[in-house]
């Protein structure tokens, strides 16, 4: 192990610098946060070395062959490799984003991968999301109805479901949360873009019989306009969604019933 040298008065621990793998000639460096809350340790960043003519073209992949053949203690959310399930958010130099779905070939250099900023750490890359989620359920992620249920099904025009394009297809990976300025300092009050963007998506679908009361919950000062549209969400959803303009939807809508 090599040691390296951190700034007096740092609250990071040295990290373990790994050896490089014998006989490859197109090695990449990968610095990684690690943090285990139970060991009462400073977080760190390990250095690993990979070989890349052996490994995937996905940051995921790399993760994985680092987990599989050279330390098996670091810990990571994942699931569909397919960025579907939006459980391998991260931050990839730099960026809040999906590992699996986000190149090697997209960044230059060594690759440096910390967890989603500004959450509490599970453990190395693992963000705990239970306010995340409790803020998504909040908004009342379901179809809200009051007349009697349909024999068959809620039916929807092809026009009004088109307005539901570029909501749904949110993975709830909170890259979007993650990045915002405003969910940094006020994340305990102020819903953040990820559950926005939710309360919007049932707020515009026509089926949905709920509309006022999902606008009086929030008509709140912290829940929907902390969002000062900063934009970092829109700039960093790895799904190419907007919910900045999702926000800007209600709050037009706000401004509307009080006409
Ligand atoms: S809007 Fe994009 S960044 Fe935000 S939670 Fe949904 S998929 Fe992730
Ligand atoms: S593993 Fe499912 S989104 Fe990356």
């Amino acid at each position: 192990m090599v040691e390296l040298t951190l700034p007096k008065n740092s609250r990071m621990t040295v990290g373990k610098t790994w050896p490089k793998p014998e006989g490859a000639t197109n090695v990449r460096a990968f610095k990684i946060y690690r943090f285990d809350p139970e060991t009462g340790e400073n977080p760190r960043v390990d250095t690993y070395y990979l070989d890349m003519d052996a490994c995937g073209p996905m940051i995921l992949d790399a993760l994985i062959k680092i987990k599989n053949e050279i330390d098996p203690t670091l810990t990571f959310r994942r699931s569909c490799r397919e960025g579907i399930c939006g459980s391998c958010a991260m931050n990839i130099d730099g960026i809040n984003t999906l590992a699996c779905i986000y190149g090697l070939d997209e960044v230059k250099g060594e690759v440096k991968i910390y967890p989603l900023p500004h959450m509490p750490v599970v453990k190395d890359l693992i963000p705990d999301l239970t306010h995340f989620y409790a803020q998504h359920a909040s908004i009342m992620p379901w179809l809200e109805t009051k007349t009697n249920r349909p024999q068959k099904e809620w039916r929807q025009s092809i026009e009004d479901r088109k307005k539901l394009d570029g909501l749904y297809e949110c993975v709830m990976c909170a890259s979007c949360s993650a990045s915002c300025p405003s969910y940094w300092w006020n994340g305990d009050k102020y819903l953040g873009p990820a559950a926005l963007l939710h309360a919007y998506r049932w707020i515009i679908d026509s089926r949905d019989e709920a509309t006022g009361e999902r606008l009086d919950d929030l008509h709140d000062p912290f829940k929907l306009y902390r969002c000062h549209t900063i934009m970092n969400c829109a700039q960093t959803c790895p799904k190419g969604l907007n919910p900045a303009k999702a926000i800007g939807e209600i709050k037009k809508l706000m401004v509307e019933r009080t006409m």
